[in-house]
């Protein structure tokens, strides 16, 4: 994919003095008292924010925060706590700046942020007349919000249309250049571990997938509708029995390639979804009309990390059991640990995803940590995101053949 990058113009020595607009995702979650309970992608837009700094440009960044009702702004809709939070990062003021669209006034060597970009009339709809305002503010355009590039808004999509240059900033490219080692070109074995509440909401990802890995794990409800498809008794687990048609099929599209889903051999199962009740494992075939499935069993988890420490690519979208209460946290922490061990290149999104990594405190031997929720999902179902088909078409324009 041949987009403009921010660094190249950096290199280039074309941002001095320039007036730079950021659009990032700092959509972060906060408390009832408005705290930032979980930063990361502020701090993962801190590097584009000091490369236009260093590089001597005017600074605006915006993002939205949460889903505001256009041109009725509340106070809980503010950028406030990630403004304080910028600047802290930054270690210098982080004004924020209200009423933008018509008018910026920053000066070189300065950051200032505009207030959440959702509270613009037309930004949902991508509005031309807001786009070309908000491109009118800047000499460049920088796209760096990887979490929102599956939108096509005013501030994601129209800016990048008419601003006089339109690149990708270094978290977006860092992005791209993981998804595209993981899935354009992985060295393999390709295992890919995609698990949830429902198949449904991932059927598109599964059928994506099953053209292209070597090994498809399925895992929490997901699999359950897959054991279904296996001829198992799944008691009273989760499950979409209307959708155990369409699980055969992944399952025959990758056994017709060589490849393959695992399907678990053991199980944890309790009576009672809660932290508190009893969990046993039990054999997949020997599920009770009782039980509820709520974890991968020992076996099935052994089994899963020896192929995950021979994978040469590992994708990772959700945790296999409910990590989230001890008794049906092993399978979890298991591919967790065996992913972390593994020499494979390893990429993992998704916010159940995530809270798996930080609570097994392997952050550091995953090979890339995608900060996209819906956008991570989208590009493992195969799209092409707004932002990059945008961004590529400015870089055709700019430097056609
Ligand atoms: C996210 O949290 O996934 C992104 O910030 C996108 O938010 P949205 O789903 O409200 O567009």
């Amino acid at each position: 994919m041949h987009i403009l990058r921010f660094a190249d113009l950096v290199t280039a020595g074309r941002v001095r003095g320039q007036r730079v607009f950021i659009r990032a995702d700092l959509n972060v979650p906060l408390d009832a008292s408005g705290h930032i309970t979980e930063d990361t992608r502020v701090r993962a837009s801190v590097p584009c924010i000091r490369m236009a700094l260093d590089a001597g440009a005017a600074v605006m960044v915006t993002s939205h925060l949460g889903r505001p009702t256009e041109g009725q702004f509340r106070p809980e809709d503010s950028l406030a706590p990630v403004a304080a939070r910028l600047a802290e990062l930054l270690g210098r003021a982080v004004p924020l700046v209200a009423n933008w669209v018509d008018g910026v006034a920053v000066e070189a060597g300065v950051v200032v942020l505009l207030e959440n970009c959702r509270v613009n009339k037309g930004e949902k709809k991508n509005d031309e007349t807001l786009a070309r305002k908000m491109a009118a503010l800047c000499d460049i355009f920088v796209h760096d919000a990887f979490g929102t590039a599956h939108r096509a808004e005013a501030s994601t999509y129209g800016i990048a249309q008419y601003a006089k240059v339109a690149c990708a900033g270094p978290l977006l490219a860092a992005e791209i250049d993981a998804i595209g080692k993981a899935l354009a070109d992985p060295k393999r074995p390709l295992v890919a571990i995609v698990a949830g509440a429902k198949v449904s909401t991932k059927l598109t990802i599964l059928q994506s997938l099953a053209a292209k890995v070597d090994g498809l794990v399925v895992g929490g409800g997901i699999a359950n509708t897959f054991l279904l498809a296996a001829g198992l008794p799944i008691g009273k687990s989760l499950a979409e029995a209307d959708l155990v048609h369409e699980a055969k099929a992944v399952i025959e599209a990758m056994r017709a390639r060589g490849a393959e889903v695992p399907i678990p051999q053991d199980v944890v199962v309790a009576k009672e979804f809660n932290a508190d009740a009893p969990a046993s494992v039990k054999a997949a075939a020997d599920v009770a009309a009782d039980d509820l499935i709520l974890d991968i069993g020992p076996e099935t988890a052994a089994l899963l990390a020896a192929k995950l420490e021979a994978a040469g690519t590992i994708v990772w979208n959700g945790p296999v059991g409910v990590f989230e209460f001890d008794a049906f946290a092993k399978g979890t922490e298991t591919i967790a640990r065996a992913i972390a061990a593994s020499s494979a290149f390893s990429i993992a999104g998704g916010g159940d995803t995530l809270a798996a990594i930080a609570k097994y405190g392997i952050e550091k031997d995953i090979g890339y940590i995608s900060t996209g929720g819906g956008a991570f999902l989208e590009v493992l179902e195969g799209k092409t995101l707004p932002a990059f088909e945008i961004l590529e078409r400015r870089a055709r324009e700019s430097n056609p053949g």
